[in-house]
Order: C-alpha cells, then sequence, then structure tokens
C-alpha cells in the first residue's frame, strides 16, 4: 500500500459529477508500474467555478495535471495557455498538465486512444476504409486520429448530419490526402466500421447504424465501454466480424495521460 507523504505528488481528475469515475484507481497502477511517488484524487467542480479551481492549480507547486472530463472539456480549452494542434481543431481538451513555471498545457488523447487500443489488438488502421458513427467529441478525436493515422477512406455518418459535414471540412484543410464523405447510415463495404455516438449503453438504445449488411470480412469497434458487449458488438459477432470493445480506448489513454503529465516511466 502505497503512502501519501509530504512529497507525493499530486494529480487530479475534475468533472461535475465525479463520484462515476475510475481513472484514480487506474492511475495507482500506473504510477505502481512506473514507481511513481504520486496521487490522483477525484475533484468535484462545478462548471461556475472552473475558472477559479484552474487559476488556483497554477500555484500549486506540486501539481502535475489532471485530467477533464464531463463536462469540462470545451471549457478547458480557454483555461490552458497552450493546447496541441489536436486539441485546437477538436475544440476540446481532456488532460493538462502543470508546468514548472505554473502554465498549464492541454491535449486531447481520445483519439489517440482508440488508434492504440486498436494497434494493441493488432489492428493497423493504415490504408483502411473506415466508417465512423457519430460526430460528438470523441468522434471528433477520433476521425482526427484516424486521418492522422493514414486511413485510405473515412466517412462519417450522424443523426445529424450537418456536423459529420463540419468535421470533415475541418479534416479535409489538414489532411487533403484522405477521401472523406458524410454518408447514409449503411457500413456495408468497409474494412473498418466503428461506434463512436453515446448509443448502446442502454438496452433500449436502437443501433448507431444500419447493421444488416455488416459481413465477416469487417471489423467492427466501439467506444462503449459498458456493457462490454453491446448490441452492436453481439450482432458483428455473430455475422463473423472481427470485434474490438471500447475498454482498450480507455486503458491506452491511461498511458498516455501519465506521459503528457510527465509522469517519467
Ligand atoms: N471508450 C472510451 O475511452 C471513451 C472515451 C470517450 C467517450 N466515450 C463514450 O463515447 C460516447 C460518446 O461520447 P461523446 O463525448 O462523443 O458524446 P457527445 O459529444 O454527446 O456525442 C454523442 C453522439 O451520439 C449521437 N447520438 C446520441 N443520441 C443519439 C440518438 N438517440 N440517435 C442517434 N444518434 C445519437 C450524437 O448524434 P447528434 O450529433 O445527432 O446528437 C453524437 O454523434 C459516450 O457514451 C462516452 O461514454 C468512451
Amino acid at each position: 500500500m502505497m503512502e501519501i507523504t509530504g512529497n507525493t505528488r499530486l494529480y487530479g481528475i475534475v468533472a461535475d459529477p465525479v463520484s462515476q469515475v475510475k481513472t484514480p484507481q487506474t492511475m495507482r497502477k500506473v504510477f505502481d508500474q512506473r514507481g511513481t511517488d504520486g496521487v490522483l484524487v477525484p475533484m468535484h467542480v462545478s462548471s461556475e467555478n472552473l475558472p477559479a479551481f484552474v487559476q488556483g492549480l497554477r500555484s500549486v507547486l506540486n501539481f502535475g495535471g489532471m485530467i477533464a472530463t464531463v463536462p469540462h472539456k470545451t471549457a478547458m480549452v480557454d483555461l490552458c495557455d497552450d493546447i496541441t494542434p489536436a486539441a485546437r481543431m477538436v475544440g476540446a481538451v481532456n488532460i493538462v498538465r502543470r508546468n514548472s513555471d505554473g502554465s498549464l498545457s492541454g491535449d486531447i488523447l481520445d483519439g489517440q486512444g482508440f488508434v492504440g487500443g486498436l494497434r494493441q489488438h493488432g489492428i493497423e488502421p493504415k490504408s483502411l476504409r473506415v466508417f465512423l458513427g457519430g460526430a460528438g467529441g470523441a468522434a471528433k478525436a477520433i476521425a482526427f486520429a484516424l486521418a492522422d493515422a493514414g486511413v485510405a477512406r473515412l466517412d462519417l455518418y450522424n443523426r445529424t448530419q450537418a456536423k459529420a459535414q463540419d468535421i470533415i471540412a475541418r479534416l479535409q484543410a489538414v489532411y487533403p490526402m484522405v477521401a472523406m464523405a458524410a454518408v447514409g447510415a449503411s457500413p456495408v463495404g468497409y474494412d473498418l466500421v466503428i461506434n463512436a455516438t453515446s448509443l448502446g449503453m442502454r438496452p433500449e438504445d436502437p443501433f448507431p447504424f444500419d447493421v444488416s449488411g455488416l459481413s465477416a470480412d469487417q471489423t467492427v469497434a466501439e467506444i462503449i465501454m459498458t456493457p462490454t458487449l453491446t448490441p452492436l458488438l453481439a450482432v458483428a459477432q455473430e455475422k463473423g466480424c472481427r470485434i474490438q470493445f471500447g475498454l482498450p480506448m480507455l486503458e491506452c489513454q491511461i498511458e498516455l495521460m501519465a506521459d503528457f503529465m510527465g509522469v517519467a516511466k
């Protein structure tokens, strides 16, 4: 059992509500593996108080950084001193590092976590034809990471089509070599089919897109973590598709988050 002492470095996860988060336990394992004298604690902060809270952290000399989650990812963009191009394009920050001069740097790691999770399971996205369902915060980050990973084609399907078109317009400016379009609900003919909507958590949720044409030569990936086997993945499995669960995306991010906050390996 690690003991907190006067030398322990402090990290946080800021959210509202916060009681549901699992990161303090998960990051504990990373700190232990890396031999870090650190602790990551839940920080329950309302949107109204977020600016004052973040300002105060600049003066905490033993504060290493924090994870930002619902509903603070967008607001954090303007509260950091500098953010990565990915965070700027996505318009969200989910990890913040406090630098030694008290300045704050932000990044978004959802997309890198997703791509890292695929690679960990032997799926290389480079040159694949990809169908991505969703155009919310997570989908946006995944779209940028997939384009960066060199997919051959990236088509987006979303209930609100204008949001898919907006992502494509911004992506094409940076990755003109990737073919992209806002498409309908059928993922037929793609190598990799991804659900990046919030559909699949509740038993009454509809499928995020048309599953009738899924075939055994396709990989179907989820970002929903609970339940582990979503209705989408269950159907895909029945049809003989390769499936990728939602959890690896988070597991990969935890390591990337520790790296970003300067936790030594
Ligand atoms: N595995 C991980 O590490 C990880 C990381 C981040 C997030 N997530 C999960 O990913 C999910 C999405 O998160 P987010 O931050 O992207 O949420 P978000 O910004 O609220 O986006 C939600 C997306 O789902 C779509 N959607 C929601 N309800 C729908 C419905 N009834 N019919 C059709 N489409 C619907 C939305 O479409 P519209 O644009 O039309 O509203 C939008 O594309 C959440 O469940 C979150 O827990 C997982």
